[in-house]
């Protein structure tokens, strides 16, 4: 966003207080600081939908969803950004500013060198000497000629100043160079330098959906890392709104009412290659919102297409919950394990073919993929499996089709029904209701570890966001736990987080929310705004119920930290008793006392 946009848009924040706008939509009810009421974005019996006054923002902890006064106008009205903007600058009596001449004309400037990079790269791969070997190497991967232009492919000679020095001569500054992403900046002898980011690399041209050049990906020859390397953030490019291919695939995914989304660019070629049109790639990465958004333009229906062992870890998990909850459809193309697309599609184009049509519902290929790694006819191993998946099925948003996939986990599982439903239901009210309650309710029944772990994770934050008025943080808070938490982007606000505390306990004053907000970035505002809203409990005002809530969480954490310790180190043990390695077992066991000690005296 643009420096000008921002003032505006704070400027409308300033003047329209988010309760007045949402109270013409909703009817709004007071609770403590906040207001609440029913959400209007999902179905729900109790209130969910948050307001908050302090921050200016909504949240909704049924569906996950809230932001400030643009994004629930974009919701709830459907409108676009703009239309928000302006509907409210309006409202506000705000005027416009037309962006100015200069901004526009940067972004523009970029586009146009973006093209002329590509013509140059394009140049020498098709044309030039310096591009044989990349030309022999995507046709030894079985890239053809037709591909090569039809994704405007191309090589980045290895020189540290060819790209730069043809930019230049065509009239682009140094300054616009490096804004492209195209070039590093350099520390020259005070005159401003730079030096060619892509250098000896296959290069695939960023193309948005609307057929607009916005970066470029490149690919070594050999084995060197990292293999590829992107434009990063610029003025026109984010790589978290983007998707490969979409410009060739959106007709396709729209005509065939599914899009299959695969890993990278080899892949989304080689596909297209074959025929197969409806294919995008994020890229490597794991699904993002905006991501989700491109998609949905064209189609409810997802078909992943890559190693699913992937899926498995928590990042792409997060994506396909937000997939989910987005109200897309997902599959899962079920391909051999450890390959990719373009690797099925090299071996036999139609292998991918069926693949694709194979598809199966990602629940059911949960189910599938976990069954393969336990014994059904283990109690243990059942319950083990309904512990894993438990909390992934209490995210199924939909209703009905979560009640379906837990008749399946109870037949499954061989479980009661009822039983499981009700610990599913559970699961789900934890997120919304009392966090005390998770940790006052030591046992686990069937409630999953892990999730309880990240339940209290998110419950310690949100202590620590409302510390008691007259609280000092030196004396009473442990700081080096920071390795209590698994989840990344909560490690990441605990530690800000303590700074700040830190801070006002120094000058004596108190915690301000939106002072310890201001310039954190986006991502994580989102998620110290959710945690922020969650109501505690009254007594939790007191000082002295505070800290003792605070070293109860932390004291559960740190037990959970060596449970999961000890579990590795039994199986360990068992491993090292299987090969006979007594020397081995005998230090294994002493670790494992040494730990169970350390448990008991928690
Ligand atoms: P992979 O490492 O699986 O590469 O990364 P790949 O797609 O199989 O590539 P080939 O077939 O060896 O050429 C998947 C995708 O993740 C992104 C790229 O978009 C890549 O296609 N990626 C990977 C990066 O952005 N940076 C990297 O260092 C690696
Ligand atoms: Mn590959």
């Amino acid at each position: 966003m643009t420096a000008t946009g921002m003032d505006e848009t704070e400027l409308i924040k300033q003047k329209i207080n988010i309760v007045d706008l949402i109270a013409e939509y909703l009817p709004l009810k007071k609770s403590g600081v906040n207001f609440k009421t029913l959400c209007p974005f999902h179905g729900e019996k109790t209130p969910s939908f948050v307001v908050s006054p302090e921050r200016q923002i909504w949240h909704c902890f049924g569906c996950g969803k809230g932001g400030d006064l643009f994004t629930f106008l974009m919701e709830k009205e459907g409108m676009e950004f703009k239309e928000a903007l302006e509907y409210l600058a309006k409202k506000a009596g705000v005027t416009l500013k037309a962006k100015t001449d200069q901004v526009k004309g940067l972004k523009e400037r970029l586009f146009e060198a973006n093209l002329k990079a590509q013509e140059f790269f394009h140049y020498i791969l098709t044309k030039h000497l310096l591009g044989k070997t990349a030309l022999e190497y995507l046709q030894k991967r079985g890239i053809s000629d037709a591909s090569i232009e039809q994704f405007g492919l191309g090589y980045a000679p290895n020189s540290w100043e060819s790209l730069s020095k043809f930019l230049l001569k065509r009239g682009f500054t140094t300054s616009e160079i490096i804004a492209s992403g195209l070039a590093v900046a350099s520390r020259g002898a005070g005159q401003a330098s730079c030096y060619d980011r892509f250098r000896g690399r296959i290069i695939f041209p960023l193309i948005d959906s609307k057929d607009k050049l916005r970066g470029f990906a490149g690919r070594v020859l050999d084995f060197a890392e990292p293999k590829y390397i992107n434009t990063p953030q610029t003025a026109i490019f984010d790589k978290s709104n983007f998707l490969f291919g979409l410009n060739l695939a959106k007709g396709d995914i729209r005509a065939k009412g599914e899009a299959v989304l695969v890993e990278g660019e080899m892949d989304v070629i080689s596909s297209h290659q074959a025929n197969f049109k409806n294919v995008v790639a994020t890229k490597g990465t794991a699904l993002t919102e905006g991501q989700i958004e491109l998609l949905k333009k064209y189609s409810d229906n997802l078909s992943l297409g890559f190693d699913m062992d992937l899926a498995g870890d928590f990042a792409s998990r997060r994506g396909i919950e937000m997939a989910d909850k987005a109200g897309l459809d997902i599959k899962v193309v079920q391909i051999i394990k450890g390959k990719d697309a373009a690797e099925v599609i090299k071996e036999d184009p139609n292998l991918w073919q069926k693949a694709i049509e194979g598809s199966v519902p990602i629940y059911d290929y949960y189910l599938a993929s976990i069954s393969a790694r336990f014994d059904l006819k283990n109690p243990l191993h059942l319950r083990k499996i309904g512990e894993e998946l438990i909390p992934i099925w209490a995210k199924i948003s939909d209703d009905l089709q979560r009640d379906h996939y837990i008749q399946k986990l109870a037949a499954f599982i061989k479980t009661d029904e009822s039983a499981l439903r009700q610990a599913i239901n559970k699961l789900r009210q934890a997120e919304t209701r009392n966090y005390s309650q998770i940790l006052h309710q030591k046992k686990d029944d069937v409630v999953n570890l892990r999730s309880r772990r990240e339940l209290l994770e998110e419950y310690l934050i949100a202590l620590l966001l409302h510390p008691p008025k007259d609280f000092v943080f030196v004396s009473t808070f442990p700081s080096n736990i920071y390795d209590l938490f698994l989840a990344e982007a909560l490690r990441q606000i605990y530690v800000m987080l303590i700074l700040y505390l830190d801070s006002i306990s120094f000058k004596a004053k108190s915690f301000d929310i939106n002072e310890f907000v201001a310039g954190l970035p986006k991502e994580i505002i989102l998620e110290v705004d959710r945690l922020y809203l969650i109501e505690l409990d009254d007594k939790l005002k007191e000082a002295r119920s505070w800290e003792k809530e605070v070293s109860g969480v932390i004291a559960e954490l740190k037990k959970a930290l060596i449970k999961a310790s000890l579990e590795k180190l039994s199986f360990e043990i068992k491993n090292a008793q299987e090969f006979g390695k007594m020397e081995v077992v005998e230090t294994l066991n002493k670790r494992f006392r040494d730990l169970s000690v350390k448990l008991k005296n928690l």
